[in-house]
């Protein structure tokens, strides 16, 4: 019989989203199939889900929680229809001071729950000219500009090899589903490559031409690196930006966190029926 020797046993401590996971599994319900973060000014979504309880973050082991407005730090676990939902209604970011892993620990912790497949959400200023105030776009590529990657020091905890494979970091086939669910309910659905910056100041009319000319369509603060993350654990992200304003400098007026908070607002209903019917749609692709 083999008996691992001291030097040979792990030694290392327990990852904190394995920790946070197993208080959150006690009541040994059903895992989830299908995870969903909700960003700036779309966390309404969340309280529609059905059987559902709101936790707080400040309840969760280890769970870092948003200082944002319009991020309330809450997880739902609960029904869309048929489908297990877990929900994280409002996300940290690397600008509000937090350690890459922290910024990525909502995502990983969808993934250890159990979903196959997350859908992101965030809002974002319009670069594209047809990207204006209230229209949802499909993220079909990412450019990673916060010079950050979750991956750094993957070694830590029987992680994967890094060097991960992100041609197609947003599934093809949950962007099938978005775009199908979108023509279903008769509501336009752009698509476009999202630009994540690090923040948290907007961006200067300078960088936006900088970003137009590199391909990005759209701009933000947050998602690329719960991609990178979510992608390692083979989780299938799908993702979807509520343009809040044009981007710096292509139109007149300052930029402010109000007005992307209210046209997200005001995007709420096609944003939520986007979301029920891809949550479903989601859920069937296994
Ligand atoms: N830039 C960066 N992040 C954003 C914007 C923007 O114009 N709008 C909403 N989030």
């Amino acid at each position: 019989m083999t008996r691992a020797s001291d030097s040979d046993r792990d030694t290392r401590p327990m990852d904190p989203v394995d920790l946070a996971a197993a208080y959150l599994q006690q009541n040994k319900a059903e895992p989830p199939q299908v995870g969903v973060v909700l960003g700036s000014g779309l966390g309404a979504w969340a309280a529609q889900l059905e059987q559902a309880e709101p936790l707080p973050y400040t309840s969760i082991p280890h769970m870092p929680t948003p200082s944002v407005a319009g991020h309330s730090g809450r997880l739902w676990r609960g029904r869309r229809g048929p489908v297990r939902v877990a929900c994280l209604e409002g996300r940290v970011h690397a600008y509000e001071g937090h350690p890459v892993e922290r910024v990525v620990f909502g995502a990983r912790l969808l993934a250890t729950l159990g979903c196959r497949a997350v859908l992101l959400t965030n809002a974002a200023g319009g670069i594209r000219s047809d990207l204006t105030p209230g229209s949802l776009m499909l993220i079909t590529d990412h450019l990673n500009l916060t010079g950050k990657n979750p991956l750094v020091g993957w070694s830590s905890r029987g992680g994967h090899p890094p060097f991960i494979d992100l041609t197609r970091a947003y599934d093809a086939e949950l962007a099938e589903a978005a775009r199908a669910a979108s023509r279903n309910l008769g509501q336009e659905l752009a698509e476009g490559v999202y630009a994540g910056l690090l923040g948290p100041s907007y961006e200067t009319p300078a960088e936006i031409r900088m970003l137009r000319t590199l391909g990005a369509d759209a701009v933000g603060m947050s998602t690329v690196l719960e991609t990178i993350a979510l992608r390692e654990k083979g989780v299938r992200v799908g993702a979807v930006s509520c343009i809040t304003n044009v981007a710096a400098g292509l139109a007149a007026g300052a930029l402010s966190h109000d007005e992307v908070q209210e046209t997200a607002a005001q995007a709420r209903s096609r944003f939520s029926a986007l979301l029920d019917a891809w949550v479903v749609r989601a859920a069937a692709l296994g």
